[in-house]
């Protein structure tokens, strides 16, 4: 803006987001479509070196060197009310009590018969050629990369592929073996996160077929791809991610299975039964959403404590992951993931009656009694212990401070339930401790720089 040239602003686009949204004489300039989606919903997205000049009632778009260029104008899929607490305290407890309908909305379309194949239309790389694929890289950030390490866990066990995953930032910046027949899946709920946007671009310049998992279709990195899967969480206010994840976890059982079915890697009858509980998954976290008391009294019990382990195995390991990552996103508190076999490897030297320790424990698997007996040498060294489990043994209550149950779910399916109550304990310590959940310091919904 120039203070000689009033009602006239002009943005210019390089490296990071930014839009034209058209108003009733209005017009706006914004970096992303929440800050516009309450005036209006027609929005035009820049690309870079391109320049807009903005009057009330004009709008004008060149290119670099001035040249004027004609851009289509994208209706917004959302409601102004996607942007509304609708009774809820925060953002992040509205969007997490939204995640089974999120569920539903993923799983819709995509299981129709719990006989017939998952349908994928999004995967746009040919059955045979699928059928042969033996290597898969999946790049993200943060809470997706997360959803990324339970997704290697699940085609891995389901498909047999093998799946590396790598933060964005570390792909980046060194020699990978990506090439023209490796799979690529960029996992981000905001799909602008420049980190995952160079490591698309440099898998794009390898010639590798690039799958995006993105909440916003109508990002940068859902244009970069030659396959997307939109997770269709709908928009997301609270900067740490919560259903986005949820939808991006369902993403990768839908997939996994797909590969699986394309493949012939899997039982017919086992597959069946994933499906079955796929399905019951929305059910389950609402049981949990209309009983939320224990997780608040975990919370207030627990606020004070400055630090904390959260430890498990298997495919609940990404969910310790990302349990450990909410509470220091939100509250502030010293969180970290540990696969519980690696506490004796040095963890285990911090623990006293000062550092809490959090085991995700699902029974019927192949984990649970290792991470009790990981849990019993805790607490031998007089550490807190809080149980987050579906099993109903009674014992627990000997061993553990506190007993967090969950509907009964199998062990390969429980991260997409598990990741709800400890959202929720994340949410109850940040608001006991009076922390700006929404809002936390220093983080930000789309982080467009390296
Ligand atoms: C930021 C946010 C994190 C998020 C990460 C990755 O750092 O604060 O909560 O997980 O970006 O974002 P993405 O949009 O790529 O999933």
């Amino acid at each position: 803006m120039h203070k000689d040239v009033p009602d006239v602003i002009v943005g210019a686009r390089k490296h990071a987001p930014l839009l034209v949204a058209l108003g009733d004489e209005e017009n706006f300039i914004a970096s992303d479509t929440p800050a516009i989606i309450e005036y209006t919903k027609k929005t035009i997205y820049l690309e870079d070196n391109e320049i807009a000049v903005v009057t009330k009632d004009k709008l004008k778009i060149t290119d670099i060197d001035g040249k004027e260029i004609i851009k289509k104008v994208e209706i917004l899929p959302w409601e102004p009310a996607a942007l509304s607490k609708q009774g809820f305290k925060h953002f992040m407890l509205k969007e997490i009590h939204e995640q089974p309908d999120v569920i539903r909305n993923v799983l819709n379309g995509k299981i129709y018969d719990i006989d017939a194949p998952v349908r994928l239309d999004e995967v746009k790389i040919d059955k045979e050629i699928l059928k042969k694929l033996n290597k898969i890289q999946i790049i993200a950030c943060g809470t997706s990369l997360h959803a990324a390490l339970a997704g290697k866990y699940l085609i891995e066990n389901f498909a047999g592929i093998s799946v590396e995953v790598e933060a964005s930032s570390e792909y980046i910046y060194r020699k990978t073996t990506t090439d023209s027949s490796t799979l690529v899946i960029g996992v981000s709920q905001s799909g602008e996160t420049a980190d995952t946007i160079t490591a698309i671009k440099q898998a794009k310049e390898k010639k590798s077929h690039v799958l995006i998992i993105t909440n916003r279709p109508d990002s940068n990195m859902a244009r970069l791809a030659d396959s997307l899967i939109p997770v269709n969480a709908g928009i997301e206010v609270s900067v740490a991610a919560t259903k986005s994840y949820s939808a991006q976890l369902i993403s990768f059982y839908l997939l996994s299975i797909y590969l699986a079915e394309i493949k012939g890697s899997l039982d017919k009858d086992y597959l069946k039964n994933i499906k079955h509980e796929l399905i019951k998954i929305p059910s389950k976290i609402e049981e949990i959403l209309s009983d939320i008391e224990p997780i608040k009294a975990c919370a207030k019990s627990f606020s004070s404590y400055k630090n904390f382990i959260y430890i498990s195995r298997g495919i609940n390991l990404s969910t310790a992951y990302e349990g450990a990552l909410k509470l220091k996103e939100i509250s502030y508190i010293n969180a970290t993931g540990y696969a519980a076999g690696e506490l004796k490897h040095g963890p285990i030297a911090m623990l006293d009656e000062t550092m809490p320790v959090l085991a995700i424990l699902i029974p019927g698997g192949v984990t649970y009694e290792k991470i009790l007996s990981n849990c019993e040498e805790a607490k031998a060294r007089n550490a807190k212990l809080i149980a987050l489990t579906s099993s109903s043994d009674s014992n627990l209550e000997s061993i553990f401070n506190v007993v967090i149950r969950i509907p009964s779910v199998s062990e390969i399916l429980s991260p997409a339930i598990t990741c709800v109550p400890l959202q929720l304990l994340a949410y109850y310590i940040a608001e006991f401790l009076g922390k700006d959940v929404d809002q936390p310091r220093n983080l930000a919904k789309s982080v467009t720089v390296e």
